[in-house]
């Protein structure tokens, strides 16, 4: 026995399984957010529904009252709940009375349906918060290595375009959930009504439903396609945008605005296939709801010969529960069309939360004195190492210089450095402390990264600066003056329109590439940190501008630790200790003179200027 039972649920187990995640994956998603919440928006529509319930049936007693003889009376009619509700709360069968209290019955249902309306949204506007900042905190806190191999485009998409779909499949969901509550309401008092009719009634309409699922079906899967395209477009639209420049320069945008507009067709076409389905069924639902209704009177009447006093009541509430069930299929099917968004936003999260940098603080971080490489390796995609084996260390002031060809792995050593990469193997110690046992964000906060593309807000000069920390006291003020001046971001700031306040525009178009390459290095200077990477900071830069904020570095030369990855000579001369790098291994260290002296590589290097 025990033995068939077992079978019977190995067998039904996973149909039951997919069966609940098929069909309540959203309702658990929304549950997730949302908790108790869920009920109550179900709960206000059952309470609805049963105060519109029980006032349509009051126009059984009312025609009966007005009628004011017995022909209308059957005793089907007499012997049901509505009059037995009456007699039960003493209300006499005049006309007067009746109207008293389904207009009682009404003001409350007014006032439930207010309920209910107000608290669904009261609840789609908490979820979208609680979606944004979800998005938002989880996002800031993913590992760097999730987010560099992450399709940008679909990033974008989701956090923008596909949340604003799923918040729409929200209200859509919900209103269909409601009215199915009330359906289920009305079916049950039509069913106190007259069980027969109501039999009838809920098997045809059940096989008119079968009618709809293919549709269903189709709107579903058109619904992940619109999704889908929907993450290509937002990439080559994010892609035109970035390289726009080059595009626009070398006339090679029309092969660009060609895929752009292959993409926007291709969604055309989605979107108008979605909308034929979604007419059909708008088109098709009454016509084929009330042949029902009109096919199961004729039954009713022709086949069983029953007179239609005997089911009027349970045709109001039949009538009541149609327009329910019209607005279950409207919004279900609105709700499928935007069922991908909210896949995408569930995988999204999901993506999020197991990407989480994972923070293990064990230790305190002192003052930064020393860090080192011990034995590091570092692979991006496995049995690939970038960097093999790498020992190296710096101690803090000093100044340090990484050269080597390009894809030497000079940027990813720097990344791990910076705590952004982890090494797969060997250990980063920071006073002699893992890294991995130290608050890491506390790590990044001593330092400042400056690279070839230059971090230009939107926004006013000062607030470029001191990314939007107040300068308020006098020291504060203070060090900005310093800062400005160390950074040599004085020399133009007073000449712009607005001064500091001047607007730097969508990536800082109205400055200089030196220009804001001093704005970044400013910015940096003004966070007080410990360590300064340069990764080819100033590689894009012409010579002579180079040379100015060359000087300004050279200030820093003793007063921070400063590490660079450079190209040019200038850099390196005066740095304590240069590494030089090839195929993710050190080849040599030393100083300038040293390594000019003894190692041919670099000499080749220094006489080619090729770092
Ligand atoms: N996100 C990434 N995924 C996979 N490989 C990468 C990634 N970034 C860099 N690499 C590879 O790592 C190697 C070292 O790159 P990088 O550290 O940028 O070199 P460098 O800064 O010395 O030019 C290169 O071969 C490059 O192709
Ligand atoms: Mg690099």
């Amino acid at each position: 026995m025990t033995q068939a039972a077992k079978l019977f649920l190995n067998f039904t187990a996973p149909v039951l399984r997919r069966f609940l995640k098929t069909h309540f994956s959203t309702f658990f998603f929304f549950y997730e957010h949302l908790r108790f919440k869920v009920f109550l928006i179900l709960l206000t529509s059952f309470i609805t529904a049963l105060f519109d319930g029980i006032g349509i049936s009051m126009f059984v007693p009312l025609l009966n009252s007005s009628a004011n003889t017995n022909t209308m009376v059957s005793p089907a009619v007499q012997d049901n709940f509505i009059q037995k509700m009456m007699s039960e709360l003493s209300i006499n069968n005049s006309l007067n009375s009746i109207l008293l209290f389904m207009l009682l019955i009404f003001i409350i249902k007014g006032i439930t349906r207010f309920i209910e309306v107000y608290y669904r949204t009261l609840c789609r506007v908490f979820f979208m918060k609680r979606i944004r900042n979800l998005m938002v905190n989880g996002f800031e806190r993913v590992q760097y290595a999730y987010f560099i191999q992450a399709d940008m485009g679909k990033v974008q998409n989701t956090m923008t375009v596909e949340v604003n779909r799923a918040i729409v499949s929200f209200e859509n969901y919900f209103k269909a959930a409601q009215a199915f509550v009330m359906i289920l309401v009305y079916i049950v008092l039509a069913f106190l009504a007259n069980a027969q009719f109501s039999i009838l009634i809920l098997c045809i309409g059940l096989l008119s439903n079968l009618l709809y699922k293919q549709l269903y079906k189709k709107t579903k899967s058109l619904s992940k396609d619109i999704s889908v395209q929907g993450h290509k477009f937002q990439g080559f639209l994010s892609q035109f945008i970035h390289h726009y420049k080059y595009l626009k320069a070398t006339n090679s945008s029309l092969f660009f605005v060609a895929k752009i507009k292959n993409k926007i067709q291709e969604i055309e076409k989605s979107q108008l296939l979605s909308g034929k389905y979604a007419a059909i069924l708008t088109g098709g639902r009454e016509t084929i709801s009330v042949s029902i209704v009109i096919l199961v009177i004729l039954l009713q009447v022709n086949v069983l010969h029953g007179s239609m006093s005997e089911i009027l009541l349970s045709l109001l509430l039949f009538y009541r529960a149609l327009s329910a069930i019209l607005v279950v299929q409207n919004n279900w099917n609105s709700y499928l069309n935007g069922i991908g968004s909210l896949h995408q936003l569930q995988s999204f999260l999901k993506e999020l939360k197991g990407n989480k940098e994972v923070l293990n603080i064990k230790s305190e971080l002192l003052p930064f004195k020393q860090l080192e490489f011990k034995h590091i390796q570092f692979e991006y995609t496995s049995n690939h190492s970038i960097l093999k084996d790498i020992s190296l260390q710096i101690n803090a002031k000093e100044t340090i210089a990484f050269v080597g060809e390009s894809g030497s792995g000079k940027t990813t050593l720097v990344n791990v450095l910076a705590g952004l990469l982890f090494a797969n193997k060997g250990e980063l110690l920071i006073n002699g402390i893992s890294i991995n046992e130290i608050d890491v964000r506390q790590w990044r906060s001593k330092i400042g990264y400056i690279t070839q593309e230059q971090v230009i807000f939107d926004d006013t000069l000062e607030n470029n600066i001191t990314l939007w920390q107040p300068v308020k006291t006098l020291e504060q003020k203070n060090h900005f003056e310093k800062v400005l001046k160390m950074s040599a971001v004085d020399s133009f700031a007073y000449k712009l329109k607005d001064g500091l306040n001047t607007q730097l525009g969508n990536n800082g178009v109205k400055l200089s590439g030196g220009q804001k390459q001093r704005v970044s290095i400013a910015r940096e200077l003004y966070k007080n940190i410990d360590l300064l990477i340069l990764d080819e900071a100033t590689a894009s830069l012409d010579s002579e501008t180079e040379n100015s904020i060359q000087e300004s570095l050279n200030n820093l030369k003793g007063e921070i630790t400063l590490v660079f990855i450079a190209h040019r000579l200038s850099t390196i001369q005066h740095a304590d200790n240069i590494v030089l790098m090839e195929k993710g291994e050190i080849r040599d260290t030393g100083t300038f003179d040293e390594l000019n002296k003894r190692n041919a590589t670099f000499q080749r290097m220094v006489s080619l200027q090729t770092f």
